[in-house]
């Protein structure tokens, strides 16, 4: 199968803390701004298909003995509305510890509207300014 890119937004358009739901080619996808890094999951939750695009995003609590316990990472964990598995946003990689499952991550970059101009892409749905920069998924 081969792999095409999308336009997804501006990156002025798409602020950190947020994120966006986009069907590409048959498939839903979200992708999230941790930070001003972008990264795409496919939104169906390998337990059960619960849409991770509705989930909180959350950061990851560690324990190393009973009673301490560590929060680290947040705004880099989404958790499943249905069930509330966790995964970790920038690799899909479930925090669920005797699960394997891993939520299906998609490559996204940040490309300037000059280069997007020449191609190719498909699907664009927004209008593309050279002086831009834009958000591109690879699925
Ligand atoms: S469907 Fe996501 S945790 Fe069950």
């Amino acid at each position: 199968m081969s792999v095409a890119k999308y336009v997804i937004a501006a990156t002025a358009d798409f602020p950190a803390g947020t994120r966006r739901l986009v069907e590409v080619d048959g498939r839903a996808i979200v992708v999230f701004n941790v930070r001003g890094e972008y990264f795409a999951l496919l939104n169906r939750c390998p337990h059960n298909g619960g849409s991770l695009a509705e989930g909180v995003v959350t950061g990851l609590v560690q324990s190393a003995a009973p009673g301490a316990y560590q929060y680290t990472r947040q705004g880099e964990i989404i958790r499943c509305p249905w069930h509330g598995w966790e995964f970790d946003i920038k690799t899909g990689k479930s925090f669920c510890s005797a699960i394997r499952a891993r939520a299906r991550p998609f490559p996204v970059h940040v490309e300037d509207g000059g280069a997007l101009v020449e191609g190719p892409y498909r699907a664009e749905t927004i209008p593309v300014h050279i002086e831009d920069a834009y958000v591109v998924l690879e699925a």
